[in-house]
């Protein structure tokens, strides 16, 4: 069948064409870049022509409080009423686990609002709520430096390997519309602030984690269950040392 892929070029969305074409399936990698923009509506009708199930893991390219807004509600807007005028058959979207939990956090109402339009919408849906990706402790770990130090909260979090994300994002895109939530996390539950220690001990950073409860994730603070998952969700296969030992894994 004909799978578009929005944000086909990004981490995940480039590990998942590559499972998607491997199982024999017809996929567009839609991005800006190959004339696809979901913000301004530029290519999408095109894209849409004769798709079965469209698949989104765009990003929006800047976080600030306004910007992400307009990104994910302009573009999943324009996304959905496309895919409708098209007769696509199944929307799945990427998002995060918590998201719900966090209203500090101009990214995560965003994303609320994302889910919002995709709720409302008519089509039959699927959104798969991930934790966070291990290949994004460099970033959390860069957000909470101050001079030597690097505050970030003691919260529970229960991270997965980008390769585990696409593994089960391309399964539940050629399955059938769950019209509901599913999550995914990593098969280890630990706190921020060990494992960013962890992760710059690995790296050769002298760098030292200080946990702060106050510490804020990208706007919010956390309370000890706001990133983890709810009961029964789909394990990843590597932990944090297994992803780490991966050649190709960022320091
Ligand atoms: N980071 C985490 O730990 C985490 C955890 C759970 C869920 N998520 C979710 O996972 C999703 C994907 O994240 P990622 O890290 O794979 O993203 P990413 O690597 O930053 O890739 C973003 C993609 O979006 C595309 N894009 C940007 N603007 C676009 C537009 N106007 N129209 C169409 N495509 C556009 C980019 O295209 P170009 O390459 O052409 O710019 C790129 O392909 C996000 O929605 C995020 O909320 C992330």
């Amino acid at each position: 069948m004909k799978i578009v892929v929005i944000g086909g070029t990004g981490l995940i969305g480039s590990k998942v064409v590559s499972r998607l074409r491997a199982a024999g399936h017809e996929v567009l990698a839609a991005s800006p870049a190959s004339g696809v923009n979901t913000l301004t509506g530029e290519g999408l009708d095109e894209a849409m022509a004769g798709a079965h199930t469209v698949l989104d893991v765009s990003n929006s390219p800047s976080f600030e409080d306004k910007a992400v807004m307009e990104f994910f509600q302009t573009a999943t807007g324009n996304l959905l009423a496309a895919e409708a005028r098209a007769g696509v058959k199944h929307h799945v979207a990427l998002s995060v686990v918590g998201t719900d939990r966090l209203p500090d956090s101009g990214y995560f109402r965003a994303k609320v609002a994302q889910e919002k339009l995709i709720r409302e919408s008519k089509m039959p849906y699927t959104i798969v709520h991930s934790t966070q990706f291990f290949e994004f402790l460099g970033s959390i770990a860069q957000s909470g430096v101050q001079g030597d130090e690097v505050h970030l909260s003691p919260a529970y979090v229960q991270p997965i390997a980008s390769d585990d994300v696409a593994d089960a994002v391309a399964d539940y895109t050629v399955g059938s519309p769950k019209n509901a939530t599913v999550e995914i996390a990593g098969p280890e539950r630990v706190r921020l602030s060990e494992l960013v220690q962890r992760y710059l001990k690995a790296s050769n950073d002298p760098r030292t984690v200080v946990a702060d409860v106050h510490a804020r994730y990208f706007g919010a603070e956390l309370k000890d269950d706001t990133l983890v998952p709810g009961p029964g969700p789909r394990i990843g296969a590597l932990g944090f040392e297994a992803w780490f030992a991966l050649p190709k894994a960022p320091r």
